[in-house]
Formats: C-alpha cells, structure tokens, sequence
C-alpha cells in the first residue's frame, strides 16, 4: 500500500490518469460488467445515474423508505416525487410485492437498494421494470461483490467510503452499466457535461475519483473476495451462536449477501437497553436506522404508513460483523448478548 501511493505522489497525477483508468476496468473485470465509470463517492454516483436517465422533472421515482438516506436525497435534490415503498420484514429489502404496492403508471424508475450486503429479489425487480418499460437503478452500495456477470441493463452504483466492503482511504464511488452508450453518457455528467474540454453539451457536476484514492482501491481489489469471505464467516459464526436466542431475529437470507452489516432484530422494544448493556461492554453497535425515510422532516410524508419499515427503525441493531474481528471478539460479542437476556427476563 505505501509503494502504491509513494508512486501516485512521485507520478504527480492526482486527477484521472493511469491509476482511475486501471483501476475502473479492473473492478469492472472483476465483477464482469462492461462499464465502471467511478467518481467522488456513493452518493454522487446515484445523481449522475438519475442524471443519466434524462427524465421530465416532477417525475415519480419508488424507492424503499427504509434505506441510508441517499437515494432518497438524490430523488428530491434533482425535483423528482418520491414514492417510498415499504421493505420485506424479513430480510429489509424492497420486493416486487412492495413496488407493485405504490406503482402506478407515471413511475418513470425504481431505486432498488441491497441493504446492509444482501441482493434485493433483484431477477423479479428487473424484469418489472422491462414489462413496464421504466428505469431501474440499484444502489449497490453495500453488496459490491455480492454478484457477479451481470448482464442486466440498469444502472448500478456503489460506495468506497472507508467502512464500505471495498473501502478507500476517503470517499469515492462508480457507476455500472452495460450499454456502451449510456456509459459515454454517465461519464460526460460526471466531468461538467464535457465531450471534449471546455466544450459543454449537456448539464453535468464534477465528480472524480482521486488517483491516491485509486491506487489504494487497486491494492485492496483482489482481496475484496477473501473480505467478504470473512464476513461470511463471521455471520455463520453468530447464526450458529445466536440461534436459540428467543428474543432475537437473525437476518433472513434469500439471496446471495456479503454482510456489509449483520443486523439482528431484537423483540419486544429492548433494541435501546441491549444496545446501551453492549456499549458498556465496550462493544459498538449501530443503529441501521433509526428513522424511516417518510418521517424525516426533510422528506416527510406524515400520511403515509409502511408497517415494516417502522418497525424496523424500532428494532434493527448492527453488531460487529468486520473481516478483521477475532472469533475471540466474536465469542464475547455472542456470550454479552445471552447475558442481557437471562439477566433480562
Ligand atoms: C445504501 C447506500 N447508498 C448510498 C451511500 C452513499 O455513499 P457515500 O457515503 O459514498 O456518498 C451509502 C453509504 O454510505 C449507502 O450505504
């Protein structure tokens, strides 16, 4: 790692160059699409991908209300309606059950978000979006990795914030597609609406991807298997520990997942007292999220009730799940947990 970025200073390209080129047909190889357009961060690969699909303002995008809040954000920021649809109860994803719920014909796209490391139903959803002739998006955030060979044609966007699966060293992003045209399309909007420099066609942002940011991503590529492998591990190591906690949920998995978080439900509202016991152990936990996107003020739909995606803020709680933890760590985190619960009763 220090060689890579000792060359990226002495090479003195920090914007674009050898290390983004390399590194973006890299990850587009090694996940099998033929396109990685990359840029700043998760968040402005989603604009540039809504950006993309040149749709009349006011239009109705559906997307799940229990998710980080970025493809929400992204929706309004650019004046289109939200449609929030509510999640599975089981495995916090939307589901073509949940679209079909709130679509009606002026839906012009859908965000689909694999939350947390797990692919949504995502077959199903594309082929929703074929049969009815709109976009799909899927923010693939936290599952890079998750699939391989995609043949689809959506858009999909990541993250490589620090804590992210394949993470950088500050933020970044990329954008996936597979038609040759869009792809040219995506690049433009990500460098100012330029075909050539200075010469502006279209409305674009700047958002690029730094080369030291690059090159440190580069590194950490061909291990991104062996991460997720980890987690993996990790997670069958709580399922085979946890299971027979009565007062817990398990994630439910149904598709394939990277465990970018392993997010337990806790019953019966003792989410907060579990989480506070945890924190005393000197154990962090997170809150994935506390609040559905409907009831933000920013966002907020007050008529509105989605019964799963609330329940869920109520809930969820993420225990450690990172390659880098011990099973030692592992153990305490499974042991600390049955302690609350007999100590609880
Ligand atoms: C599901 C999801 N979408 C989008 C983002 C935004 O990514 P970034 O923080 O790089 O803007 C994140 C990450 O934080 C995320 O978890």
């Amino acid at each position: 790692m220090d060689v890579a970025i000792q060359d990226c200073l002495l090479e003195t390209q920090f914007i674009g160059g050898k290390n983004v080129h390399t590194f973006e047909q890299n990850l587009a190889k090694h996940i099998n699409i033929r396109h990685c357009i990359s840029c700043g961060n998760g968040t402005d690969a989603l604009q540039i991908a809504l950006m993309s699909l040149n749709l009349p303002k006011g239009s109705k995008i559906i997307v799940p209300a229990f998710t980080y809040i970025a493809p929400v954000e992204v929706i309004k920021f650019l004046g289109f309606e939200l449609v929030f649809a509510d999640v599975d109860i089981n495995t916090f994803n939307l589901t073509v059950e949940n679209i079909k719920a709130v679509f009606t014909s002026d839906v012009k796209a859908i965000i689909a978000v694999h939350l947390f490391g797990q692919l949504c139903e995502i077959d199903k959803i594309y082929a929703f979006t074929q049969q009815n002739n709109i976009h799909l998006i899927e923010d693939n955030a936290q599952a890079l990795g998750a699939e391989k060979n995609i043949s689809r044609n959506s858009i999909i966007t990541t993250s490589f914030y620090p804590t992210k699966n394949l993470g950088a060293f500050g933020d970044g992003g990329a954008v996936f597609c597979n038609d040759d045209e869009l792809a040219k399309q995506i690049r433009k909007i990500a460098n100012h609406g330029q075909t050539e420099k200075y010469i502006h066609d279209i409305v674009g942002i700047n958002s690029r991807l730094d080369a030291i940011q690059a090159a440190v991503l580069q590194v950490k590529l061909p291990h991104l298997e062996s991460y997720n492998q980890q987690r993996k591990n990790n997670a069958d190591f709580y399922f085979n520990q946890l299971k027979e906690v009565a007062e817990i949920e398990l994630p439910a998995v149904t598709q394939p997942h990277i465990y970018h978080l392993y997010t337990i439900k806790v019953k019966n509202n003792f989410r907060d007292k579990l989480r506070a016991f945890l924190t005393k152990k000197k154990i962090d936990t997170i809150v994935n999220y506390p609040m559905p996107a409907h009831y933000q003020k920013a966002f907020l739909q007050p008529d509105l009730h989605l019964p799963n995606a609330e329940y869920l803020c109520q809930g969820a709680l993420s225990i450690p799940v990172y390659p880098e933890i011990t099973e030692e760590q592992l153990l305490y985190i499974c042991d600390s947990i049955k302690e609350f619960f007999t100590t609880n009763e």
